[in-house]
């Protein structure tokens, strides 16, 4: 069994859609964390304004009956509430280019001037499109709400079994928490967390983060940073050595890089593997209370693409937001000619959010891989799988 799915849908069309398949019958597919979880994503210090009009909520079409999943594959779907703007210029049916209020609706957001660090140069050459909305509609961050959606039925399988998923915002600019989160007790790590304006549990790296962002807003241009994702609790043995597609830390870092704007994807102390020698960076093993343990975890809870049974870390670097009122140069694709870029309503920072869709994707690799290797049609089924490994694996 695997968890896979796809998305479909425009940053301002009707919708965004996803079918997610492989999800087992007999989970709780709880419609309110679902919620919980796209409202995280909305939130943040440095957001822009679409966030006041998104307010998303997730519609279930199908694959779950009385909050139990079937089986059957499950589609989900977020209505774009700014679609009411849009009938127009985000026509799927064909409309009368006759009327001049529809050609002015569709002139009106028709963009030919090409956004540096965006998809617009290389997907309009790619695509063969003149008008760069084609390109901008699909590639946005938006499409990163349904995968939240996605990654939200993900945690509810793994929750099943108990394999928690956090993450917390390390750097915004120059603005960097030392946190280890390690030290503090998991529950009030979260919670402090997430109340925070910026996902971050450092108070003073916290206020930190905020005059910086606020200082790239007064200087119209943007901030990226670093965000942390732990997963808890995750037995050990998922993916596997045999084949490189199976490396669970080649699947995670798939996942998160593509993340729109992530730049970098790290597992465990990969800084500290830059400059350690191996007897300091490497994590040593003892097997106590009738279990394996590492004394550290700077491998980040992954050894030869398997899971060893610690925390896995996953750190992810954003760049900075490439929309930006300090427009840079570019080059209009119809007249050839140089322009200060087109600057569409946009985000100051969005490194909190990244952080919530981060902890998703992770989530939806967690769960094809503990299906892949537990899998069973029914979440009982699954269940027994998974049980009888726990017993084999304490016999050992
Ligand atoms: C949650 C989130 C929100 C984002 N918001 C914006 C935004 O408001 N404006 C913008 O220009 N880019 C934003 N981005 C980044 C762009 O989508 C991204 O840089 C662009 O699609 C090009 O992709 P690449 O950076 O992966 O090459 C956001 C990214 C994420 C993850």
């Amino acid at each position: 069994m695997r968890y896979r799915y796809l998305t479909a849908g425009e940053s301002h069309g009707k919708c965004l859609t996803a079918i997610i398949e492989g999800v087992p019958s007999g989970v709780g597919i709880d419609e309110i964390f679902i919620n919980e979880e796209l409202k995280r994503r909305q939130h943040g210090y440095g957001r822009g304004g679409r966030m006041s009009i998104e307010s998303d909520r997730v519609e279930i079409k199908s694959g779950v009956r009385f909050g139990i999943s079937t089986g059957a594959p499950i589609c989900l779907e977020l209505v774009n509430k700014d679609f009411q703007n849009w009938t127009v210029p985000m026509s799927v049916s064909e409309i009368d280019l006759n009327n001049p209020e529809n050609i002015n609706k569709v002139k009106e957001k028709e963009i030919t001037k090409i956004r540096p660090g965006h998809a617009d140069l290389a997907g309009a050459v790619k695509y063969n499109h003149k008008d760069i909305r084609n390109i901008l509609e699909r590639s946005s961050a938006r499409e990163t709400a349904i995968r939240v959606a996605v990654g939200a039925v993900a945690k509810c399988i793994l929750k099943e079994f108990d394999i928690r998923i956090f993450s917390h915002v390390v750097q915004i600019g120059s603005a960097k928490s030392d946190i280890d989160y390690t030290n503090y007790d998991e529950k009030e790590f979260i919670q402090k967390t997430q109340l925070s304006p910026l996902y971050c549990y450092d108070e003073i790296a916290q206020q930190n983060m905020i005059q910086a962002i606020d200082k790239a807003s007064e200087n119209g241009t943007t901030l990226g940073g670093k965000i942390e994702i732990i997963c808890r609790n995750v037995p050990i043995g998922l993916g596997s050595f045999v084949q490189w597609d199976r490396k669970i830390d080649g699947l995670l870092a798939q996942a998160v890089m593509s993340i729109n704007a992530i730049k970098s994807v790290e597992i465990g102390e990969a800084q500290k593997a830059v400059c350690s020698f191996g007897n300091e960076y490497h994590d040593e093993i003892a097997y106590e209370n009738g279990q394996f343990v590492h004394r550290t975890n700077n491998a980040g809870g992954i050894e030869g693409g398997m899971t060893n049974g610690e925390d896995i870390v996953v750190k992810a670097v954003m760049k900075p937001i490439p929309t930006m009122k300090a427009s840079l140069n570019s080059v209009d694709i119809a007249t050839k000619e140089s322009y200060s870029a087109h600057f569409e309503r946009s985000d100051v920072c969005a490194v909190p959010a990244c952080s919530v869709v981060a902890e998703a994707v992770c989530a939806s690799v967690l769960a094809d891989q503990f299906l892949t290797k537990f899998g069973g049609d029914s979440l009982s089924e699954i269940r027994k799988n998974y049980e009888n490994y726990l017993e084999y694996v304490k016999a050992i």
